[in-house]
């Protein structure tokens, strides 16, 4: 069966991945094409009741603080990521590209690889290896990387936090200080892994880096994935079944 498109979204929280992925998915829809939008952890039942339980109900940069103070230990935390992941790929991603469909999907293994990996230091090995073991290593065909100056993104999820938790404004100054600063250590650590992961997955991800408008970015996705997308076509028709056999996969196939 003609197999789909897997791409992922990573990046810091408030880089702009649920932004431009929303964008993203109505350019392809436009065209036509058949667009499937996901996200981790959640989207299935189970993965939804883990949703709240590792986010409790907030957006993701929250569950630092919020695993924090429930106690979650960061391999359990990593054990619900990967348990949502495994439903998710068997319940939506795999079926979707088995039908063909363009799969979207909101984060995907590198954020617990920058997240658990770098932020909570549990290192690449283990949860490369999880991935492996527990979700067949499937892997997108491509990730784009949303890499604004981490000041940036972080300003901006801080705003989207201060309105999601106006309680939080009654702190005093130095309890958020130090959360803050907190944040700070931690998110350069996820920020410096996702560094690590794009230098070591060149076919694979592409970073956008730096100071770049919202419709700079979105147009630069596009050119990306069009130009994954046609690459596609050309080798799937290449290996289609109906194309006469050459000469050339001939030579291949006896050396
Ligand atoms: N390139 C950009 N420049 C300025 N603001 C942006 C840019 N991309 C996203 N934003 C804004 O930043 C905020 C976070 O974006 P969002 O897509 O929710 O990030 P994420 O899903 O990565 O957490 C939103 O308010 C969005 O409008
Ligand atoms: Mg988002």
């Amino acid at each position: 069966m003609r197999r789909g498109f897997f791409l992922s979204f990573e990046g810091l929280d408030g880089s702009g991945k649920t932004t431009q992925l929303r964008l993203l998915a109505a350019s392809l829809e436009e065209q036509g094409l058949p667009v499937l939008v996901t996200r981790q952890p959640g989207d299935t039942a189970l993965g939804e009741r883990i949703r709240a339980l590792l986010l409790n109900n907030k957006t993701l940069e929250e569950t630092k603080p919020d695993s924090k103070a429930a106690d979650i230990a960061p391999m359990a935390e990593m054990a619900l990521m990967f348990a949502d992941r495994a439903q998710s790929i068997r319940q939506i991603i795999a079926p979707a590209l088995a039908a063909g469909q363009i799969v979207l999907c909101d984060r995907f293994t590198d954020s617990p690889e920058a997240y658990q990996g770098g932020g909570r230091e549990l290192g690449s090995e283990v949860v490369l290896a999880l991935h492996r073991l527990l979700c067949n290593d499937l892997q997108p065909d491509l990730t784009i990387l949303l890499l604004p100056d981490l000041e940036a993104s972080m300003a901006r999820a801080r705003g989207r936090r201060t309105t999601l938790q106006t309680g939080k404004e009654t702190q005093g100054a130095s309890e958020a200080d130090r959360f803050e600063q907190e944040n700070k250590t931690f998110y350069a650590k996820v920020f410096a892994k996702y560094q690590v992961i794009a230098a070591r997955e060149t076919a694979r991800v592409v970073a956008l880096q730096g100071d770049l408008s919202m419709k700079a970015t979105q147009e630069r996705i596009l050119q990306v994935v069009q130009e994954r997308l046609q690459e596609r076509e050309r080798t799937q028709q290449e290996s289609a079944p109906s194309k006469p056999f050459s000469p050339t996969q001939a030579k291949r196939r006896l050396e």
